[in-house]
């Protein structure tokens, strides 16, 4: 999704600015921009092409400059289109117009301002004309509105008249050795080097250039000049203050991790989950709620129910997760989608243990759903997150952090696995708290746990059989995924994934429910993908097989050894290498990643960077 970076130095910026805009393509965006002080005047570049692209242009047309912002857009407001691509120049009125010709203001934002509409009425009328779609654009004409030969102050002021989520840098032709940063609902961080500062929506864009960061809280604004900076934050009576933010020292990743043997980062990603999982596994000796916080012990004996919140994929491992907590734990359990939750009437229950689970740890719907949760009375909060520095961790009482590594292709796939190992251990260690686990039923879990590397590389190993389906699937437009139990939200995530990166339009449904609907799409046409573990659902399961047969249709099944499903007209199988009890979800997953990957390449799409999705929504 959007992403911003900006900088002011003593050297030339725009090779930074355009790495860190590198470092971040992987978000997904379908524009992109710099703009840097240079000659006395506001200099810019845009582009609907790839970051690569973009600096030909900046090379092309001699950009560079001391101090600059840069940014990839995801559209929300506006087609994707250079004239809608950040950065934003305002063009002041009056006097002010007629000695700034170029711009005066320079502005990039990520979040969606919700007055755009009122403030730009305001603004036309004040004759700023409007040369994009965005509401972008608004902000940078409301600072020149309110720009009195101290950007700081403008910033200050314009930003009490937005409402909505944003972050935004923002500079400023009269003056060439600042540059501004805001933030509120969207994350920014702020960099700090020798003699030099920056400012990136997230850590990664900086990777390289400096691993000392500060985490900007809600509300703060930053004035960022070479070699010193000062934060600003809200007070709670109103107003600002100065205020001090730790610095930490961040290794944060590069995006742009090496591909290796790969096609693509999903592929890579799939083929790293044995990694992945051990990761996320290591070093836990035994189960204790300590794995998930000082305090956890404390807040697991005060709560007596669970409000799983997360969007997407997160989601998806939130309802297998519900199985486990009612099932191990006997723990009652709700899972919600967080974009749901947060706008409607529920019934608070302090004694809630909230659980966000979110891969990039700034999902924007998550985290506003975890501030109404406990706006609403529920004030014990743990995140499953894969980020350490996230906001979402940041926010949480507790925390479990899954250790896949940055996740670069869109279509999540080791955050998935590494999540639900993570809830698996949470299962347990409430289950614990409970008095529900003996010693010898943790010793079991744990071995179980500590073999899954070696289970998933024998269900990698199937990747050649996946293939050969995949190019049957590669022609069809339908598609539809069956599950019961605990394999119905994994039949939901592989149609999720199917749909993601292939374009092909794929449903899951529990297999009970097949004969109330589904039913009638079944023809010789409808590939049927059937989840067949071999646990106490069988044999109903093997009975809604019969019903999609004699309609026709034809069955893909991923079953495990001993199902005695065997393959024959119109039922293909896929033999999963061993039946791994409640942890199966983890195995069965995996060729359905595989099974989504392989159509999407034989289809030709852009498997990493599926059209119109962004990998960390950080926007409504
Ligand atoms: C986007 C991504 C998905 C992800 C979802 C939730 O839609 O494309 O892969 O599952 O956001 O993201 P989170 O970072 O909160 O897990």
């Amino acid at each position: 999704m959007c992403g911003i970076v900006g900088a002011v130095s003593q050297r030339n910026i725009v090779p930074i600015l355009l790495q860190g805009l590198q470092r971040l393509e992987y978000r997904g965006y379908d524009s992109c921009g710099v703009a840097v002080h240079q000659g006395g005047e506001l200099k810019r570049a845009r582009s609907t092409a790839r970051v690569t692209e973009l600096d030909a242009q900046v090379h092309q047309d001699g950009i560079e400059g001391f101090i600059g912002i840069a940014h990839t857009r995801w559209a929300t407001h506006g087609a994707p289109a250079v004239h809608n691509a950040h950065p934003h120049f305002s063009h002041g009125v009056g006097a002010d117009a007629q000695s700034s010709k170029a711009g005066r203001i320079a502005l990039v934002h990520n979040g969606i301002i919700e007055n755009h509409d009122e403030l730009r009425a305001e603004l036309q009328a004040r004759g700023y004309v409007f040369n994009s779609q965005t509401d972008t654009e608004v902000i940078a004409h409301l600072v020149d509105s309110l720009y009195q030969h101290d950007l700081f102050e403008a910033v200050l002021q314009a930003i009490q008249r937005l409402k909505g989520a944003y972050a935004i840098a923002v500079f400023c032709r009269e003056e060439p050795q600042r540059v501004i940063g805001a933030r509120a609902g969207s994350p920014l961080v702020l960099g700090v080097g020798q003699g030099e500062n920056f400012l990136a929506s997230d850590a990664m864009a900086l990777a390289g250039v400096t691993d000392q960061i500060v985490y900007l809280d809600e509300g703060d604004v930053v004035d960022l000049q070479q070699g010193k900076y000062w934060i600003s934050g809200r007070k709670t009576e109103g107003g600002f203050a100065r205020v001090e933010r730790p610095v930490k020292t961040v290794h944060a990743h590069s995006g742009a991790a090496e591909l290796g043997p790969y096609r693509h980062y999903m592929q890579k990603e799939i083929f790293e989950q044995p990694r992945a999982i051990g990761d996320t596994l290591e070093g836990i000796a035994g189960i204790t709620p300590d794995l998930f916080g000082d305090d956890a012990y404390r807040v697991f004996q005060s709560i007596d129910k669970v409000l799983i919140l997360a969007c997407g994929t997160s989601y998806y491992s939130g309802c297998t997760a519900k199985y486990w907590l009612e099932s191990i734990a006997k723990m009652p359990t709700q899972v919600e989608i967080a974009s749901e939750y947060r706008y409607r009437d529920s019934v608070p229950d302090p004694k809630t243990l909230i659980v966000t689970i979110s891969q990039s740890g700034e999902t924007a719907d998550t985290l506003a759903a975890l501030k109404h949760a406990r706006s609403l009375g529920m004030a014990q909060t743990l995140t499953i997150c894969n980020v350490s520095t996230s906001a979402m961790v940041r926010e949480c009482k507790l925390a479990y952090i899954t250790r896949a590594g940055v996740e670069i292709g869109v279509a999540s796939t080791k955050a998935f696995t590494s999540q639900l190992a993570g809830l698996f251990l949470l299962t347990l260690a409430l289950a614990q708290s409970r008095g529900l686990l003996s010693e010898a039923e943790e010793a079991e879990h744990l071995k179980a746990m500590r073999h899954l590397p070696v289970a998933l590389q024998a269900v990698l190993a199937l990747e050649p059989q996946v293939i050969a389906w995949a190019e049957e699937f590669a022609s069809k437009e339908n598609a539809l995924f069956l599950g019961r139990g605990l394999h119905y939200p994994i039949a939901l995530e592989g149609a999720l994934k199917l749909k993601e990166i292939s374009y092909i339009h794929a449903e899951a449904y529990p297999a009970g429910e097949l004969k109330h609907g589904p039913l009638a799409l079944v023809t010789a046409q409808m590939p049927v993908v059937t989840i067949a573990p071999n646990d106490a659902l069988l044999e109903k399961l093997k009975s809604n097989l019969q019903e999609v047969r004699a309609r026709g249709g034809e069955l893909y099944v991923f079953a495990d050894g001993d199902t005695k499903i065997e393959s024959g007209p119109g039922l293909h199988v896929i033999r999963m290498p061993e039946h791994y009890g409640p942890l199966s979800p983890i195995l069965h997953v995996v060729p359905l990643q595989l099974l989504a990957y392989h159509t999407a390449c034989a289809r030709g799409t852009d498997v990493d960077k599926p059209r119109n999705l962004a990998k960390s929504v950080t926007v409504e």
